[in-house]
């Protein structure tokens, strides 16, 4: 089976063309990073207007890509939510018209669940999780753990109470007058710095505790900054950007540990866009040596927002018959 896979759930358009829920023939990503760069932060109505101009394109890019003709795909699979509604609509109205065109099967795909299942993706590391399986997905909209029982059902464990840590790696970098999005930015600079330079109190809220905080965390980048003044050269810079990331990635390993504990459970997927993240990378396999755990994180270009992942899920949901109907809309929240 063949699946068209569409994103549009915040500032990436994305199509892809994926076989059986693994076989990636195509996967075509417009980002519109420098369209956001000068507001330092996505605008949502900027956003939906680009979604709308990039779509037709983007599956047309991808289809050529898997040498694919719109009439012989399975079905198409989009994101229906968590995200910016104006932005969803557009991909949602899309996929919607594909369907009625074609006649082909509709399916309606949570984003966060969508990430997960881009483990599933061939890669350069072939090997997939068994079931059941802790997962964090940890983004700019998101950071939340699950435990993962089969392709459909996730149990939640954990969100965050506010900022996600993404969003907290771009507010931090906006802090520190770096662009947008400001993660790998972040991720470039603290390779070079001090993790223990600037001791940052780990938000870990409770012991055994499984939701995030991350913006008390960004307040104390404030405050440090308004205490010392901004960084004068380069090696200070680095030394904040390495001491913070160093907090967010020691609360992430902590809780994904908590998380395997007490679902007593060794296999742990973590993905989107902070999944990038090379010292969080680094953590997680030192982690798997350490202990009785096994890690899984999708080839970078498969954890930020693409439609590959959308299609791999959409693979699952089709084959249990989740089929959606017309009728169906944006979801902005987590439900
Ligand atoms: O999954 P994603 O593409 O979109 C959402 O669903 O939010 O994630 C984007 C987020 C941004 O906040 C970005 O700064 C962050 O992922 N990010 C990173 C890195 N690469 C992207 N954060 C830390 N280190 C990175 N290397
Ligand atoms: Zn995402």
């Amino acid at each position: 089976m063949v699946l068209l896979g569409i994103e549009t759930s915040c500032d990436d358009t994305s199509a892809a063309l994926v076989r059986n829920g693994k076989e990636v023939l195509s996967c075509v990503i417009a980002s519109q990073d420098t369209l956001h760069a000068e507001y330092g932060g996505v605008v949502p109505e900027l956003a939906s207007r680009r979604h709308t101009e990039s779509i037709v394109p983007v599956v047309e890019k991808a289809l050529k890509g898997a040498s694919v003709e719109l009439e012989d795909i399975d079905g198409v699979g989009v994101t229906m939510g968590p995200g910016l509604p104006g932005s969803l609509l557009v991909g949602i109205a899309f996929a919607k018209a594909v369907a009625y065109a074609t006649g082909k099967p509709l399916v309606a795909a949570n984003h966060l669940k969508a990430h997960v299942h881009a483990v599933f993706l061939d890669g350069d590391d072939k090997e997939t999780p068994a079931f059941p399986f802790v997962a964090l997905v940890v983004s700019g909209g998101h950071t939340s753990l699950f435990l993962v029982r089969d392709h459909i059902e996730f149990q939640p464990l954990g969100h965050t109470r506010d900022d996600a840590a993404g969003e907290a790696f771009d507010k931090v970098a906006k802090l520190l007058g770096l662009g947008y999005p400001g993660g790998v930015l972040i991720d470039r600079l603290a390779r070079r710095g001090n993790p223990g330079a600037v001791e940052f109190k780990r938000p870990y809220i409770a012991k055994d505790n499984l939701e995030f905080s991350f913006s008390g965390l960004k307040t104390a980048v404030l405050n440090h900054l308004k205490r010392h003044g901004t960084p004068n050269t380069e090696d200070e810079l680095m030394d904040i950007c390495a001491s913070f990331q160093e907090a967010v990635v020691d609360v992430l390993t902590q809780k994904i540990l908590w998380a395997t504990e007490k679902t007593d459970v060794r296999g742990v997927v973590v993905c989107g866009g902070v999944a990038c993240n090379l010292r969080l990378r680094e953590r997680l396999k030192e982690v798997e040596r350490e202990r009785d755990i096994k890690t899984y994180i999708p080839e970078p270009r498969y954890c930020s927002d693409n439609g590959a992942m959308v299609a791999a899920y959409a693979y699952h949901l089709l084959r249990e018959n989740m089929l959606a109907n017309m009728d169906v809309t944006a979801i902005s929240t987590i439900e």
